[in-house]
């Protein structure tokens, strides 16, 4: 028997004009299998902490489909335990991001990606006579929405103009045989990434503020200088990343 999903008629065109602005021709479900089927990509598809970005991520029909084999391997060799299934597959979703131009596309592909997610979350629940947690289920959402960037890939520029900012959730300690997971987060621009540059753990590109001196005996010194504080997020439990914890640190 076929496959259901393959049964269903794709909608590969949505209309000739985006077609002719966008280059937005969707690649059919058969050919996404087919190329990650190639060597190497299908074994970073079940490596838990292989990334994968993809610079013009229309509805996410890649992004969907490695996450689909993600959340497979992760049932497969972290499923005995729901907490550690839990802590993994947020781990396996942190490793995969996406840029795309179209708003409509974008929220889209956070749509599919978040409901891979669910179903596999909440099948594995089940199976566990458990049931499926608030705080992983917007620990999910968190990390899709961040991950998966409304933006230029070639200005490096999101919609709104500010760059494109990412983050990466480092798990800080990963051994055999954990079951929870901790991470730090930290943010690095679009630019940033593709030149390589190093960051300090817990740095954020967005909470660079600066704020007034509010030191009483400065107030009266019209030369002093601002005085940066930054926000750095901390280490903190994977299924707690919804929080966005952050402590204050002297610029
Ligand atoms: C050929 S479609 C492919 C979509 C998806 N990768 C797939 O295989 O189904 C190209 C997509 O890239 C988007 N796009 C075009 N120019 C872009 C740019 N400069 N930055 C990011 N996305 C872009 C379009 O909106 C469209 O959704």
């Amino acid at each position: 028997m076929k496959d259901t999903s393959e049964s269903v008629i794709e909608k590969i065109i949505k209309s000739k004009k985006r077609i002719q602005n966008h280059g937005e021709v969707f690649t059919p479900r058969r050919i996404v299998k087919k190329m990650l089927d190639m060597p190497n990509i299908r074994d970073a598809c079940q490596n838990l902490t292989s990334t994968f970005l993809e610079p013009a991520a229309g509805e996410g029909a890649f992004l969907v489909e490695i996450l689909n084999r993600k959340m497979k391997m992760i049932e497969k060799n972290y499923g005995d335990e729901l907490t550690r299934y839990e802590n993994y597959s947020l781990l396996a979703l942190s490793t995969l991001y996406g840029v795309e131009l179209l708003e409509d596309n974008a929220q889209r592909c956070v749509m599919n990606m978040y409901q891979v997610y669910y179903d596999a979350y909440q099948q594995q629940a089940r199976e566990h006579d458990g049931k499926v947690k608030n705080k992983v289920l917007d620990s999910a959402k968190l990390i899709i929405s961040n991950n998966i960037a409304q933006g230029n890939f070639l200005t490096k520029l999101s919609s709104n103009g500010n760059p494109i900012i990412f983050s990466e959730w480092q798990p800080i300690n990963l051994r055999k045989n954990a079951k929870t997971i901790k991470v730090q987060r930290t943010e690095f621009t679009l630019e940033e990434i593709l030149n390589e540059e190093e960051k300090e753990c817990g740095e954020s590109s967005k909470h660079a503020v600066k704020i007034e001196q509010l030191d009483l005996f400065d107030s009266y010194d019209d030369e002093a200088e601002p005085k940066e504080k930054r926000l750095k997020y901390v280490p903190v439990k994977i299924t707690e990343v919804y929080k966005e914890e952050m402590e204050e640190v002297d610029g």
